[in-house]
């Protein structure tokens, strides 16, 4: 080969091996609704209406994150979380597994609302079936406010979604610099922009400036380790959530147990004690085939299985560290595969 062709194919070389290595990952974000795409009249007033920015919208906001990303939006509903409902997780689940399967991106990123994320973010950590990031973002303040936290958040879930580090250590959320797993990321404050924790595991990194630490993995089952799935499901089994209180009224879970639910979450008080009528009405639930799990109203803690009450006896399952919320999303995903109270328990040990 001439000289002159030897160098001009070298050229060709090092200009593809030079634009295969600056290639961006693929990332696309799902919005879903919430604060972060929330408007309000004025910017300093606590009044506004979440759920009105498109993603399109969001993604414009922030045009940082296409330094990090080739990114791509998708609308899957444009709501606040408290409406949150088994048909967007259903669509949003599939959705996320379709992506994944196609290798039509490298990571997700979810924009959702603060009040449900961490269900959503423990549902989507039970049936994502990759081993790819995930990472859910929301925002305490509306678009409109001064120093609305959103952007910054929207920008360090990316950061998150676009870490090597991130891959394998199942759903995420990313809140005020802090990336927080899916199994253990709780609301612990109902107005302030630091409103996300992990209380039991801690988070599992920050996001300082423009770079993702990761110090911890979870080590609980999760998406390509889970048996659980959303293929072919249409619908969820019914569990409702009752709460403990001094003197507590027997009449809701009475009214569950009539209504022949398929699971009762008990957030009692303490170590997830129960008042005498309504440990009545729960004995009632398990005898009529109703799964019960006996959880906390407290945040922090571990309900550990025969504690003061026994499980053994009532034929309950104890949350351990899950929330009476998680509880319910993990009884109910348990519900699609087993009625068998042992199999109940080994899952609630498991994830
Ligand atoms: C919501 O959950 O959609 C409203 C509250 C929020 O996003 O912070």
């Amino acid at each position: 080969m001439k000289t002159i062709n030897k160098i001009f194919v070298l050229l060709v070389l090092v200009l593809a091996s030079v634009s295969y290595a600056s290639a961006k990952p693929k990332v696309m974000i799902l919005a879903t609704g919430g604060t972060i795409a929330g408007s309000a009249a004025t910017a300093t007033q606590a009044g506004y209406t979440a759920g009105v920015a498109t993603v399109d919208q969001l993604i414009s906001a922030v045009p940082q994150i296409k330094d990090l990303a080739d990114i791509k939006g998708m609308q899957i509903s444009n709501i606040g979380s408290q409406e949150m409902n088994d048909q967007v997780w259903l669509k949003l689940a599939k959705e996320i597994n379709r992506l994944f399967a196609s290798n039509e991106c490298d990571a997700i990123v979810i924009t959702h609302g603060t009040d449900t994320m961490e269900e959503t973010s423990f549902f989507l950590n039970l049936v994502v079936k990759s081993d790819k990031p995930v990472v859910l973002v929301g925002a305490m303040r509306p678009s409109t406010a001064l120093s609305a936290d959103g952007p910054m958040n929207l920008y360090k879930a990316v950061v998150t979604a676009t870490t090597p580090e991130a891959k394998g250590k199942g759903v995420m959320v990313l809140m005020n610099d802090y990336i927080l797993g899916a199994a253990d990321v709780t609301k612990m404050n109902s107005t302030n922009v630091d409103a996300f924790a992990c209380p039991n595991y801690g988070p599992l990194g920050q996001v300082i400036g423009d770079k993702a630490y990761f110090t911890r993995a979870p080590l609980t089952r999760h998406t390509t380790n889970s048996e659980f799935s959303v293929d072919g499901l249409t619908k969820f089994p019914t569990v409702d959530i009752v709460i403990g209180y001094a003197n507590a009224s027997a009449l809701p879970t009475k009214a569950l147990v009539d209504a022949k639910v398929d699971g009762i979450v008990h957030a009692g008080v303490g170590n997830g004690n129960i008042y005498p009528t309504v440990m009545t009405e729960l004995d009632r639930a398990v005898k009529n085939g109703i799964q019960v799990i006996r959880a906390s109203r407290i945040p922090v803690g571990m309900v550990p299985m025969n504690g003061e009450v026994s499980d053994t006896d009532h034929g309950f399952t104890a949350s351990g560290f899950h929330n009476a919320p998680k509880s319910r999303v993990l009884l109910m995903m348990a519900l699609t595969k087993t009625k068998d109270l042992n199999e109940i328990r080994r899952i609630f040990a498991e994830y």
